[in-house]
């Protein structure tokens, strides 16, 4: 069994190893409270799913298997630590592939078994909206958060760890589920939001006038399916045409469309709930576009604004070792062994309301 930890406000803040394989980056950090972020190290498995159009389940497990040691003997090195001086281990539990997830859980479990060590199972999403937390001027707590990524776009109110209330989501497509079926519908090389963004830099973002759906209703959920059908009716129009002006255009006009949906519900969820603060999480939160737009409206707005840097902003391990951080500072992990493909945000609780023996 894994000795119990009582957090002991006397001592050193522990160092935890994060490890992330709940999809296609394999990534593994180093993070200790009050010290901040020690090494981190990851590989993206983009090249070897570019063919397929998407992840395939089993060839991410797979490669998990291949690349997590090496990179964890990257980040020891980085950090110029043994592994015995790691303090406590922590892997995302889920929401993500299980095949994905069990890799990652299975090596944390036997690195936590064989060091005798906590283990503590971090939610992804949690881990996302604590990202920017890593950065030197963190938000301080409420704030409102739009996360979006290839899974999820949702508005957030976080009044602290663990304490978070789902304001909306989207009822179809995830946000970067939308710009990564629209590289494909364009046919990029590789099928991926930051592709489609590059595209799109050289394209007019007025030339189609694609939907903005639920844009103009008080609630606050998105709906992406019928802004990609706009797309691939589109597609079919103009693939009958000579020249490819179009497809930057196109692109443009797309991502001009999330932008503007984006925004507008961020702007409703403020004025609805009092809150000045703003993070952006998730891997379409390293949109240029959306920055742009958001950074105007904040300066228009007042808001203050939070990111993680570019990179944290898509999936990493640092943010998995922050969140482990962040939970065993406020109460001792159990022994959590276990993924979740499907795992709501809305069940998580703060550390306090668990027991602590
Ligand atoms: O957070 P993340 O790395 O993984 C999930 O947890 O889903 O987000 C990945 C998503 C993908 O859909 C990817 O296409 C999108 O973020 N993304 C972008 C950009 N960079 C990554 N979407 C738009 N513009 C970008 N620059
Ligand atoms: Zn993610």
């Amino acid at each position: 069994m894994h000795p119990e930890v009582k957090p002991d406000p006397a001592a050193p803040a522990p160092c935890v190893l994060g490890i992330e394989t709940s999809c296609d980056e394999t990534a593994v950090a180093i993070y200790r409270r009050g010290s901040g972020l020690l090494a981190h190290a990851l590989f993206s498995q983009a090249d070897l799913h570019a063919e397929f159009g998407g992840v395939v389940p089993e060839l991410a497990s797979r490669d998990h298997v291949r690349k997590l040691l090496p990179l964890l003997d990257t980040a020891l090195r980085q950090a110029g630590l043994a592994p015995s001086q790691l303090d406590a281990i922590a892997y995302t539990a889920g929401p993500g592939l299980v095949g994905a997830l069990l890799v990652g859980a299975a090596t944390a479990v036997a690195l936590g078994r064989s060091l005798q060590r906590p283990v503590v199972g971090v939610h992804h999403l949690e881990a996302h909206l604590l990202a920017p937390r890593l950065e030197r001027q963190p938000p301080a707590y409420p704030f409102l958060a739009l996360l979006v990524s290839g899974g999820h776009t949702m508005l957030v109110r976080v009044a602290g760890l663990g304490r978070y209330s789902v304001l909306g989501e989207t009822l179809d497509d995830a946000a970067g589920e939308a710009f990564d079926k629209t590289a494909r519908l364009l046919e990029l090389p590789h099928a991926s939001g930051a592709a489609l963004a590059a595209l799109a830099q050289q394209g007019d973002p007025q030339r189609y006038p694609l939907p903005r759906p639920l844009l103009g209703q008080q609630r606050l959920d998105f709906s992406f399916s019928g802004l990609k059908t706009a797309v691939r009716l589109t597609v079919e129009r103009e693939a009958a045409q000579p020249g490819g002006a179009w497809r930057a255009d196109l692109a443009a006009s797309f991502q001009q469309a999330v932008v503007d949906v984006l925004v507008a519900k961020v702007r409703a969820a403020l004025h609805a709930s009092g809150l000045t603060r703003l993070v952006v999480a998730g891997g379409v939160g390293a949109n240029v576009a959306l920055r742009a737009a958001l950074r105007a409206e904040a300066g228009r707005e007042g808001w203050q604004l939070y990111y993680p840097r570019i990179e944290f902003c898509t999936d990493n391990g640092a943010m998995v070792a922050l969140a482990g951080a962040e939970r065993i500072a406020e109460a001792a992990p159990g022994a959590v062994i276990g993924v979740r493909a499907r795992w709501p945000l809305s069940t998580l609780a703060p550390p306090a309301a668990r027991p602590r023996d």
